[in-house]
């Protein structure tokens, strides 16, 4: 199943549709025994601008609850049950949610001009995705905190060398050779490649740390410091969290 986000005008920033339509997707592919693969793949420059800034804002001004943001977390939720094998072709940047749900895929190709990015604190926001588990497991805590808390990118060659993704390759070669990979995926016993991704995943802890998130993530949301964040954003300027103590 090639799942291709396609809003390369905003940077492919998800929306509450695009969430809905993958997550419908990633269910379907739970249960439909011909998808033996799937395929993350982008149009445009840039691979995902992360969750839309403009949904983030419209959520924390949501009196009723943050409702807009509960889409990205059932995208999110659907992650990290996944069994089928997931890979990723990031021809460029990879931002937020670009990065996180990395995490849940078992192959990653990457363009050496991409960068990745995590930068939650900057729009005074918490990890999300099980990353504040996933992400120093895979690189280090002092690696993935100053991803997280300094908004520090990495660079594809730097992703492949930390264990981030399989392989950094030319921006040209990153959607074919990430469809070889899952060509060859799709090609090996379907039952043992679904138990040996299990085994190798704490469900049940990814499922509890996603929760707890997503906790801290809905009270950060409604914060002055993410209010300020979002206007910056709308506004293309630097924000100043300083005047708010
Ligand atoms: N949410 C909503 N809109 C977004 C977006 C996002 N996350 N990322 C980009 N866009 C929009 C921009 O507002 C702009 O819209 P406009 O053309 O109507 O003005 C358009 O996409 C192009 O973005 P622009 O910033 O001009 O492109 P760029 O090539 O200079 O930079 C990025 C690309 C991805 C580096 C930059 O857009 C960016 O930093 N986006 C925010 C990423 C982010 O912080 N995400 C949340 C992480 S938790």
């Amino acid at each position: 199943m090639r799942l291709v986000l396609n809003r390369a005008a905003k940077k492919n920033a998800l929306t509450n549709a695009m969430y809905g339509a993958l997550t419908d997707a990633l269910a379907r592919a739970e249960t439909d025994r011909s998808i033996r693969a799937v395929l993350f793949e982008a149009e445009g420059d840039v691979f995902c601008a992360g969750n839309d800034i403009g949904d983030f804002a419209a959520a924390a001004g949501d009196a009723s609850g943050s409702r807009d943001a509960v889409r990205g977390f059932d995208f999110i939720f659907q992650l990290g049950r996944a069994t089928k094998p997931y890979v990723a072709a990031v021809q460029g940047k990879a931002v937020g949610v670009g990065l996180t749900m990395l995490l849940h895929c078992d192959l990653v190709f990457v363009a050496e001009e991409a960068t990745l990015s995590a930068p939650f604190v900057n729009l005074a926001l918490v990890p999300e995705a099980a990353s504040s588990l996933l992400l120093p497991a895979r690189i280090g805590h002092a690696r993935a905190f100053a991803m997280f808390a300094l908004g520090e990118a990495v660079d594809g060659k730097t992703a492949a060398a930390i264990g981030l993704a399989n392989a950094a390759v030319p921006r040209a070669d990153v959607r074919a050779r990430a469809l070889a990979a899952a060509q060859a995926l799709a090609a090996q016993p379907l039952d043992a490649v679904c138990a040996t991704k299990r085994l190798m995943r704490d469900a049940e802890q990814i499922g509890a740390v996603m929760k707890r998130e997503a906790v801290s993530f809905a009270e950060r949301l409604k914060s002055a410091e993410a209010v300020e964040a979002f206007r910056a954003f709308a506004e293309r300027r630097a924000p100043d969290f300083r005047q708010l103590g």
